[in-house]
C-alpha cells in the first residue's frame, strides 16, 4: 500500500527521519544515558527502534505503558516517572517485577505507602525542580527515602522534570535556569542517595554539562511536532495524520483531520504551504499560500501536529512509510490506556 491510499485520518511515520532523529540523540546520550520517555509516541514499534539504537531503559508515564512494553518484549528497565495511587494497577505492576526492574516514582507519604502495599520493591525520589507539578520539596527528599528504607524499598536515587524550561528559546538564559533547577535535584540526591539522577527532555536534552543528571528522560525527539521544531534542534519531523480534502470551494478546503485526531493544547496544527483557518471536531478548514494550487477533492494533505503526545494517543495504528511512500509496517499505538 502507498500512503496516498490509506484510510484518513492516518498516523504516518517515515521511518528514515525516525531512525535520523534516534541516531542523533543516541549520539549525544548513548546507551543508558538515554530512558527515552515512550509516553510521547505510546508504540512498543518505536521503542523497539530506541533499544536497537542501544537504550534499553525506558521511562513512561503509566503503568499501562511499562506493562505493554514488557509484553511486547522491549527494554529491561522501567521507570514510572509519575504518581500513581490505584492498588490494582500498582499490583500488576508488582506482579511484573520478576520479568524486568521497575522504578516507581513516589513523592508524598501516601504515595510511598500506596507502592508499598501494592508491593513495589524500587521507588525513586520525584523531586520539584520548580514546574508546578508533582514532586517532593528538595528539603524534603531525604526523609522520604529514609522512610521507603525503612519500609526494605530500595531507593534508586532522584528525578526532577523541569518541564517549565522546555520552551525557554534564549539558549544562555535556558542553561543558567536549567542548571539552578539541577542544583536543587543534585541537593536532594545529595540526601537522599542512590544511583540515578534523571531529568530532563527534548526541549533541554543538550543542557546537562556540568550538572550531576546521568539520565535524560526526552521523548517527542523521536517524532517531533511544530512547536518542538521552534527550537531549532537537529531533530526533524517524523510523523504527520494524513487527511484527505472532502470539500471544497474556490476559498478553502476542508480534510477529514480535525479536533478528534489531533492533540490541540498547543494550538493548530500546519499544512506546508497553505494557511490553517482553524479546526473543529471532525475537520480542518485551510486554504493555500500564493502560488500554491489548492487541493482537488480527493486529495491526500499531510497534517502536522503541534503536540506530538496527545495526537498519538488518539489513534490505534501507525503506518510506517519508505522513502517512496510505501507502508512497509504498521505499529499498533499498543501502549494507550493507563
Ligand atoms: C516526567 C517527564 N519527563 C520527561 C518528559 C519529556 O518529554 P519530551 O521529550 O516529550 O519533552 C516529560 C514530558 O512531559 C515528562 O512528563
Amino acid at each position: 500500500m502507498h500512503i496516498y491510499d490509506l484510510p484518513t485520518p492516518a498516523v504516518v511515520i517515515d521511518i528514515t527521519a525516525l531512525r535520523k532523529n534516534i541516531a542523533s540523540m543516541a549520539d549525544v546520550h548513548p546507551g543508558r544515558r538515554l530512558r527515552p520517555h515512550v509516553k510521547a509516541h505510546k508504540s512498543s514499534g518505536i521503542a523497539a527502534e530506541q533499544e536497537a539504537a542501544g537504550h534499553s531503559s525506558f521511562t513512561c508515564a503509566t503503568p499501562r505503558e511499562i506493562l505493554g512494553l514488557i509484553d511486547a518484549h522491549v527494554g529491561n528497565d522501567f521507570l514510572l516517572a509519575n504518581e500513581v495511587l490505584d492498588p490494582h494497577r500498582l499490583s500488576a505492576l508488582a506482579e511484573a517485577q520478576d520479568e524486568a526492574l521497575i522504578t516507581v516514582a513516589i513523592d508524598s507519604p501516601e504515595t510511598l505507602a500506596a507502592a508499598h502495599r501494592a508491593g513495589i520493591r524500587s521507588v525513586i525520589i520525584d523531586v520539584n525542580v520548580g514546574l508546578p507539578r508533582c514532586g517532593i520539596a528538595p528539603d524534603k527528599a531525604g526523609a522520604l527515602a529514609d522512610a521507603a528504607r525503612a519500609n526494605g524499598m530500595d531507593v534508586r536515587g532522584v528525578m526532577g522534570y523541569e518541564g517549565h524550561l522546555m520552551m525557554v528559546t534564549d539558549r544562555d538564559e535556558k542553561k543558567s535556569r536549567v542548571h539552578d533547577a539541577m542544583t536543587l535535584l543534585a541537593q536532594a540526591h545529595q540526601a537522599v542517595g542512590g544511583d540515578i539522577v534523571s531529568a530532563g527532555g527534548t526541549g533541554t536534552y543538550d543542557m546537562f554539562a556540568g550538572t550531576t543528571v546521568n539520565e535524560v528522560q526526552a521523548g517527542s525527539y523521536a517524532l517531533m511536532d511544530t512547536q518542538y521544531a521552534e527550537l531549532g534542534h537537529p531533530f526533524v519531523q517524523a510523523m504527520w495524520v494524513v487527511g484527505t480534502v472532502v470539500s471544497k470551494n474556490d476559498k478553502w478546503s476542508v480534510i477529514d483531520v480535525g479536533l478528534k485526531s489531533l492533540g490541540m493544547d498547543h494550538g493548530n496544527p500546519t499544512i506546508k504551504d497553505h494557511s490553517v483557518w482553524f479546526c473543529s471536531d471532525e475537520h480542518t478548514t485551510f486554504s493555500p499560500s500564493e502560488g500554491t494550487p489548492q487541493p482537488i477533492i480527493g486529495e491526500r494533505v499531510f497534517v502536522t501536529p503541534s503536540h506530538i503526545d496527545p495526537t498519538m494517543a488518539m489513534h490505534e495504528v501507525a503506518y510506517v512509510a519508505n522513502e517512496y511512500g510505501e507502508v512497509i509496517a504498521q505499529w499498533p499505538i499498543d501502549l494507550r490506556g493507563w
